[in-house]
């Protein structure tokens, strides 16, 4: 089968970038991308694509050269089902907040109402494909439902997971280490795979595409993520040591790097991991080994959160310590907000929870984001629900310059990792706050001798 037209369920950090570039790359198939959420698809069709609601390095261009060519954003969900022939589901699972599971395991209520709606709308058969982050088997509950509330017709059903990162999600969309594509082993599904794996041989060399059953793909997305997480808890849990023994875990993890069995990536020291995918995907497996019984597995992998979340609190403690055991009525200013650099996103961001931290210590917090508005902010706050929407309000202040959020501050707290942090003119930051002027790295990305020798008393991570 020839592919000419796909839809995608979800127009978020996935579905965007990921059918931006499917249509890119490919031409002659006609990529439609629905969502319910109508500002958002009134976002991804602004008429400047530099407003579009997702930012990534590279993606705005690729917007503008696919968009109403072959890549469309709609909100008519049920006519993009019934005109496609393979459907992407790549709405959010986030970590349930409610019932049975709750805190640990995926919430498939949005999967599931993908299901429904397209077993509802199908009139010809039709490839679905699991885009999104799910448990393992989850292709079961979602066959089940289109084959008993359809309309008689086929569906084969492939697991797909995304392995981009965010800020770099348009790299790693063009230039995959690899496409995993499970479905299963009947001709049919071996059609469907082949199908599949057609779509992005058009610029994916087919040595690089994967396929496997479907247990195995929802499988190896998470195993992806626990082993991402893993190695930063590892190294953050070393980072812990070094303050003590006086080793310097940058120079650590650099002689560990170059075991080419251990490898350098991911082992950057960090006040912890954020973002959406790495805690819920975790919980979620350890949620699965504990359902099965394996206590032991589940506990190996929590320690990876137990980790992080140590990790976040002992930054914020460390703050509150330095500043001698007080920070109330004290101006503490963030630079980042967002869980990486080159990203919008803020979700599970660590800046969340040290200003938390410090607002419970009643700090005012300052903040300079380049991509990230106060709302933003003070909605990732309110979320928490540890106090007031009030109280948020007047503890959080927001600035569009970083030389303005630093002055007339007692510490400065490094929270994001943007490259734009490097090249500021640091004297003249030293010269508008309080002294002693505390800066606390929490991306060990600024030079500690330079900043010392400026007058500030430097701390990071790990040293
Ligand atoms: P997101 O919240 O940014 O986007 C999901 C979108 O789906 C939202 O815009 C929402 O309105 C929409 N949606 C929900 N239910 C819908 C429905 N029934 N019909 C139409 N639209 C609906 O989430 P995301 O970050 O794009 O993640 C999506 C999935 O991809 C998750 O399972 C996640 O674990 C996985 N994933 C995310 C990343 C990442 O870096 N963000 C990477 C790999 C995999
Ligand atoms: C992750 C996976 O990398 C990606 O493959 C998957 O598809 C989605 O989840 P993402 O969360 O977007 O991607 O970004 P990632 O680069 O993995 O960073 C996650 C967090 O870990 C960030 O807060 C980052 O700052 C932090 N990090 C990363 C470290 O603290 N140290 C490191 O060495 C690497």
């Amino acid at each position: 089968m020839e592919v000419t037209k796909i839809c995608c369920i979800g127009a978020g950090y996935v579905g965007g970038p990921t059918m931006a570039v499917i249509a890119q790359k490919c031409p002659h198939i006609q990529v439609t991308v629905v969502d319910l959420n109508e500002q958002r698809i009134k976002d991804w069709n602004d008429p400047d694509t530099n407003n579009i609601p997702i930012y990534e390095p590279g993606l705005s261009e690729i917007v503008a050269e696919a968009r109403g060519r072959n890549l469309f954003f709609s909100t008519e969900v049920e006519k993009a089902i019934d005109e496609a022939q393979v459907i992407f589901i790549s709405v959010n699972t986030p970590t349930k907040t409610y019932g049975k599971g709750k805190g640990m395991a995926a919430d498939l209520k949005y999967i599931e109402l993908c299901a429904r709606q397209i077993a509802k709308v199908a009139k010809e058969n039709k490839i679905v494909v699991e885009k999104s982050t799910l448990p393992v088997r989850t292709a079961e509950a979602i066959k089940s439902i289109l084959d008993n509330t359809g309309n008689g017709v086929q569906f084969q059903i492939l697991s797909n997971p995304e392995f981009l990162a965010e800020g770099t999600a348009v790299t790693d969309l063009l230039n995959p280490d690899r496409i995993l594509i499970g479905g299963d082993t009947t001709p049919e599904g071996e059609a469907a795979i082949n199908a599949l794996v057609d779509v992005y041989a058009n610029w994916v060399s087919k040595d690089k595409i994967l396929t496997t059953n479907v247990w195995s793909s929802e499988l190896s997305k998470l195993t992806a993520n626990a082993f991402l997480a893993q190695r930063i808890s590892s190294i953050n849990a070393m980072s812990e040591l070094c303050e003590k023994t006086g080793a310097d875990v940058n120079e650590v993890a650099k002689a560990i790097g170059m075991d080419t069995r251990i490898g350098p990536k991911f082992l950057k020291a960090s006040v912890g991991f954020g973002g959406s995918c790495f805690q819920k995907d975790i919980l979620n497996l350890v949620y699965i080994a504990k359902s099965y019984g394996l206590n032991e597995v589940a506990d190996y992998w929590e320690q990876v959160i137990i980790m992080n979340d140590h990790q976040k609190r002992r930054f914020s403690n460390k703050i509150v310590q330095t500043l001698y055991n007080t920070v109330a009525d004290k101006k503490i200013t963030f630079l980042g907000w967002a869980f990486k650099k080159d990203t919008n996103d803020t979700r599970e961001s660590a800046a969340i929870y040290v200003a938390d931290d410090l607002i419970n210590e009643q700090a005012k917090i300052s903040v300079y984001d380049p991509k990230v508005s106060r709302n933003k902010m003070l909605a990732d706050l309110n979320y928490l629900e540890s106090r007031s929407v009030e109280e948020n309000n007047n503890a959080i202040l927001a600035f569009d310059n970083p030389y303005d959020a630093c002055k007339g501050s007692h510490a400065i707290s490094i929270l994001t990792e943007w490259d734009e942090f490097t090249a500021y003119d640091w004297q003249k930051i030293y010269d508008s706050m309080h002294k002693p002027a505390f800066l606390f790295d929490g991306r060990n990305i600024l030079n500690a001798k330079e900043l010392e020798s400026i007058g500030f008393v430097y701390k990071g991570i790990g040293s």
